[in-house]
């Protein structure tokens, strides 16, 4: 039996569960040590905090997701910092800048709204959980211009390790997940085997970026241990010890879960 993996980021929220999340949930309460749902808009968040309410394992983060942007209003950041005071949100998150999509809002909107609830994480005093697809020039940019007093993961971290090296210079934790098992994420790998023990996160994504072998299926956290694994195997380290500094390190960053 190796240790039991927490999952720092799954959207449980996502319908691919609608049709059986009670006993995914059920199920995860036996599999992993704990979770954190992040929210991508009003409605994910909300739900995000329902989850949490419900299981003791799982917490929750609130924000704006960064392809969501174009709907969200200068009074929702009033909702955000509202729910933030929830014993059980413990991160604004997932926020960011994503430059993937050619139908994603402009770029100066996503900007603009990832300043703002950075702003808010710090007045707040939460974590930031961050997405970063193809941004991370601008994305560097920002958070040597707006990142003061601010903590918190790049979530699936995909830049390079020079990128890393700035990120961890800050104060940053890395998260990685399914894509890390991938045949072509040697990229990714070569971070993992750089990266410090004491910033390492592990996550899934659910319901994307399933690792090896179920890749193409379902993801769900209990699969936080087949990134595990492969992070051990990758730094030629013993599974247990990186699964419990991980963990170690999840409650170090997220200061509210217990
Ligand atoms: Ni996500």
């Amino acid at each position: 039996m190796s240790a039991k993996v927490f999952d720092s980021h799954a959207h449980m929220d996502s319908d691919y569960f609608d049709a059986d999340r009670e006993e995914v949930f059920a199920r995860l309460g036996q599999e992993i040590a704990g979770m954190i749902n992040p929210g991508c808009d009003n409605e994910t968040s909300l739900k995000a905090i329902t989850y949490a309410e419900t299981y003791a394992f799982v917490y929750a983060a609130i924000g704006w997701h960064a392809q969501e942007v174009l709907r969200m209003k200068d009074e929702d950041l009033k909702k955000l910092e509202e729910w933030s005071q929830h014993p059980k949100v413990v991160a604004i998150g997932e926020i960011g800048l994503d430059y993937y999509y050619d139908d994603s809002a402009p770029r100066d909107l996503q900007k603009k709204r990832f300043i703002e609830q950075l702003d808010l994480a710090r007045k707040v005093d939460l974590p930031v959980i961050i997405h970063d697809r193809d941004a991370h020039g601008d994305m560097l940019d920002i958070f040597h211009n707006e990142g003061k007093g601010l903590r918190g993961v790049f979530h699936c971290y995909s830049g390079s390790v020079e990128m890393a090296k700035e990120l961890l210079k800050m104060g940053f934790y890395l998260g990685f997940g399914g894509s890390s098992t991938f045949k072509n994420a040697e990229k990714v790998r070569s971070v993992l085997k750089y990266v410090p023990e004491d910033r390492i996160l592990f996550e899934t994504d659910s319901p994307y970026l399933t690792p090896v072998p179920y890749r193409g299926k379902r993801n769900n956290p209990a699969l936080t241990l087949l990134v595990a694994q492969n992070a051990a195997l990758v730094r030629g380290t013993d599974v247990d010890a990186l699964i419990e500094k991980s963990t170690e390190n999840v409650k170090k960053l997220f200061q509210k879960i217990i």
